[in-house]
């Protein structure tokens, strides 16, 4: 018999692989890859320079990056610290470090991901802007990345203090990670968001490394009710969803960065790509595999021309709305995850086109090659709409997932997830 949840994934609606752009091999050299990594690096480098060990502001304003400028956000009069490691963003930079330094093998790169692994050290242990459900991108792509690429014993350590700090963050009785905020706060309360997914891996790591099922257990319980609430029937997703913290009952879907609470937020779409594959490739539950499917046909039919997604799924040629590169950068990293995992060639080839089809437009219209000034990768991204923060602009995170996407198209990638 069948439970519960198996009639509820059913019940989503499979939009199938549509979209005939698709259907066709790329028509042009994979050597286009290299000349676009190459031309990434060469900004990196100009920045391992420019920020002096520092982090880098979230997103660019006129496409530069500045120095995050903040105090310790403990302290009633912060002194303001230069290139401080805090907000959610931080590691992207840290795991663009990695990613250079495992193609280039320069010590310099080496050097800068040493002082950064010293500093989420002290960030995790002073639990410094710690109140969030980000500690999965924050320690996945600086301490687990050093970690896995240099044994560092003390980055091991931190990455899972952070994964003990994120199962603070479960709600027992609902089976979900609260995004945002104090526990206690009750305009926070039992909120899970669908950005989650991508932090899970930190848990299923911790697991892995310790032997103790609890972290892949609550990783597990929290992906299950993203498959059977974030996702709504016609396979788009809500941002965020709110449940009873006592009861468990799942209430209701609510976005904050998407254009309202029923449309389909494209980063979101694109976090759930990734997101649910992840599961899968620490679970081995097959609905995940079926589920990171279902999202990228839903994502993928609403390519524009140029195939890079606007920053809602609702928008699309002749809206006159901005797009967001991120999210394009983030789907390419989920599908070129997803092929690796599916048996059905005409899967294969599809997904891939697509991932191979949308780099490259990403390379040619958005990526800085035609603007000396920027200091960042990939430009015209959405990174808050509604308070017009970092619209048409780059941000550090699509400018990762550009590289990783990248890094996947040109290597036999050892994932940092
Ligand atoms: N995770 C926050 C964002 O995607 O903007």
């Amino acid at each position: 018999m069948k439970g519960m949840k198996d009639i509820l994934f059913e019940a989503i609606i499979n939009e199938g692989m549509r979209n005939e752009v698709f259907r066709s091999e790329p028509d042009f050299h994979p050597e286009v890859y290299r000349e676009a990594f190459a031309a990434a690096i060469s900004k990196v480098e100009g920045n391992l320079n420019g920020f002096k060990g520092g982090f880098p502001t979230s997103s660019t304003i006129g496409n530069v990056y500045a120095l995050n400028v903040h105090g310790d956000t403990r302290d009633a009069n912060p002194q303001k610290i230069q290139g401080a490691n805090v907000g959610w963003t931080t590691g992207f930079w840290t795991g663009i470090l990695c990613l250079t330094y495992e193609q280039t093998r320069d010590e310099q790169y080496l050097k800068t991901i040493e002082a950064h692994i010293d500093s989420f050290i002290d960030r995790i242990e002073r639990k410094i802007d710690c109140n969030t459900h980000d500690i999965g991108f924050l320690y996945s792509l600086s301490c687990i990345a050093a970690y896995k690429l240099t044994g560092n014993e003390a980055a091991k350590s931190a990455a899972l203090s952070a994964a003990n700090h994120l199962m603070s963050r479960y709600v027992e009785a609902a089976g979900i990670i609260q995004a945002w905020g104090d526990m206690n706060d009750p305009n926070q309360r039992g909120r899970m968001i669908i950005d989650c997914l991508m932090n899970l891996p930190l848990l299923y790591w911790a697991s892995e490394v310790t032997g103790e099922s609890s972290f892949k257990d609550a990783a597990y319980a929290h992906a299950q009710n993203a498959l059977k609430h974030i996702v709504r029937p016609d396979g788009t997703t809500y941002h965020t969803f709110f449940f009873d913290i006592d009861t468990g009952e799942a209430l209701r879907g609510n976005t904050l960065q998407g254009h309202s609470d029923e449309s389909c937020w494209a980063r979101g779409q694109a976090w759930g790509i990734y997101g649910f594959v992840l599961t899968y490739l620490y679970t081995q539950d097959a609905r995940f595999l079926e589920m990171g499917k279902l999202l990228a046909n839903y994502f993928l039919n609403r390519c524009p021309d140029d195939l890079v997604a606007y920053w809602d799924l609702d928008f699309t040629d002749g809206s006159g709305e901005p797009r967001d590169s991120s999210s394009s950068s983030i789907a390419v990293c989920g599908l070129l995850e997803l092929v690796k995992h599916l048996s059905d060639e005409e899967e294969q080839r599809y997904y891939t086109n697509a991932a191979k089809k949308i780099t490259k437009s990403m390379y040619d219209h958005y990526s800085s090659k035609k603007d000396a000034a920027s200091n960042a990768l990939l430009l015209h991204g959405v990174y808050f709409k509604k308070y017009n923060h970092g619209v048409d602009e780059a941000n550090l995170w699509g400018d990762y997932f550009y590289l990783e996407a990248l890094t996947r198209l040109t290597k036999d990638w050892q994932l940092y997830w």
